[in-house]
């Protein structure tokens, strides 16, 4: 598998969760820019150095690597208060945040109260069956906006005259659907214009056209690592809809979503858990709605990081990330919290599905039919030893080889990298082509 270019995509190839905000932080050394192109504060990039645990969710994860560059791209929704508080939570401990090492495109949409209060409402009404379970961050009705075009207000937008009577028209119209369709309180325009008039400035040191800025870096030979949030199963075209959130999240949404050419996308890394955990609603075939799961939460603290719920976990899913790995074209994989399923016995990966006594060939994202299928699983031993120190592949026990081996034979894609454990030193980098690109 060649190099198509000296950049990298790292995505999430399950329901989002899987660590990617770990993997990006372990090779953003060999980086100069980190790029975030779809979703916004819905997502929470968990990276940990030393005894330190820092929870991102608009900012790049490279924010703590001194001289990398953090793009947050146009096809990220932004919400100006969650970014600023983020900033500030980082300086107050210590990271340098400057218009130098954060960059915020011009044309990324703006998440405002009221996308947040008609994401609220808008579940509330739904009946128990057909609620999504979103994060409440009002992706979905910014992004509605962004389709819809006349509601919608970019970041560009608070540097142009004008800005404010268009608030006021989209807040009124906002206004008399919450009231009609969910007797719901009005927004107050007065207030939004208000603090939104005060982030104008405080967010202007950040604001360029992230799009010039990749093309010059790539020209200059500068690398670019693009950090996808969510995972692709909650993909908004391929994902398990209408379970989904509400953009491209695949490697399919880097050049739309950063402004940059497909050939710029670079090497694919899948990152994957050693299991599958799911937040919110919708299918998620392998469930263990038992001790078992319970288990797999305690151990792999699946709690969520945005919304602190806790996450549905079950086997791993190779039927599923089979898909991923296509849709994505992924070149190598990472496999995270292998250290997660150490004590848990006997182990189990489904390999296929049955839907109606009929094998199902290939994975169908369609929520009603996968909420059928039966899982075929097989066993692979556990072990019983604490991975959580292995520094080398070659310390593993065979049992957690075993199974990484398996799941490479099962996806078709090498595993050039597991994670044992939070920690930046819990990273084994193992095959050669990952490494390679990296000593670039
Ligand atoms: P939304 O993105 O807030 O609209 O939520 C839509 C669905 O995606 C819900 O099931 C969320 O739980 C899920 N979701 C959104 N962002 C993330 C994430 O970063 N990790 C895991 N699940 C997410």
């Amino acid at each position: 598998m060649g190099m198509k270019s000296n950049n990298m995509t790292i995505i999430g190839l399950q329901w989002g969760d899987e660590g990617k905000g770990k993997i990006v932080d372990a090779l953003t050394g060999s980086f100069n820019y980190v790029v975030r192109y779809c979703g916004g504060a819905n997502a929470g990039h968990t990276v940990t150095v030393g005894d330190e645990k820092y929870s991102m969710h608009l900012v790049p994860s490279g924010i703590l690597r001194k001289g990398v560059h953090n793009v947050i791209g146009n096809g990220v929704v932004v919400d100006p208060g969650t970014l600023l508080e983020e900033i500030d939570l980082l300086r107050q401990r210590g990271v340098v945040v400057t218009g130098d090492n954060l960059h915020l495109s011009n044309r990324a949409h703006l998440v405002m109260a009221y996308h947040k209060a008609a994401d609220r409402l808008g579940e509330v009404k739904l009946s128990p069956g057909r609620r999504i379970g979103t994060t409440a961050r009002g992706i979905g009705p910014c992004y509605s906006d962004k389709a819809n075009r006349f509601t919608a207000i970019r970041v560009c937008d608070l540097y142009n005259p004008g800005w404010e009577e268009k608030l006021l028209a989209v807040i009124a119209e906002k206004n008399a659907v919450f009231a009609a369709i969910y007797g719901a309180e009005p927004i107050d325009f007065d207030g939004v214009r208000a603090e939104l008039k005060a982030q104008v400035p405080q967010l202007a040191p950040y604001v360029c056209d992230t799009r010039v800025m990749l093309a010059e870096a790539m020209a200059g030979g500068k690398r670019i690592l693009f950090e996808g949030a969510q995972g692709s199963l909650l993909d908004v075209d391929h994902g398990t809809y209408p379970f989904v959130t509400s953009s491209a999240v695949t490697a399919c949404g880097v050049p739309a979503g950063a402004g940059v050419p497909p050939s710029a996308v670079g090497y694919v890394l899948g990152v994957l858990k050693a299991y599958c955990t799911r937040v919110g609603a919708g299918p998620l075939p392998t469930e263990l709605d038992n001790d078992l799961g319970q288990r797999i939460r305690d151990r792999g603290r699946e709690y969520g990081t945005t919304t602190g719920r806790p996450r549905r976990c079950g086997w791993f899913d190779a039927v599923a990330a089979r898909y991923a790995v296509d849709l994505s074209g992924v070149d190598e994989l990472a496999v995270v919290l292998l250290d997660v399923l150490g004590t848990m016995g006997e182990l189990k990966i489904c390999t296929s599905y049955k839907c109606d006594g009929k094998d199902l060939a290939a994975f169908d994202p369609d929520a009603a039919r996968l909420q059928r299928v039966q899982c075929v699983y097989e066993s692979l031993p556990g072990w019983d030893e604490d991975i959580s120190t292995c520094t080398g592949y070659d310390q593993l026990p065979s049992a957690a080889r075993a199974y990484v081996e398996r799941l490479e034979v099962l996806l078709d894609r090498p595993v050039g990298l597991v994670s044992v454990g939070p920690g930046r030193a819990q990273t084994i980098i193992r095959k050669t082509s990952l490494k390679g690109l990296l000593q670039n």
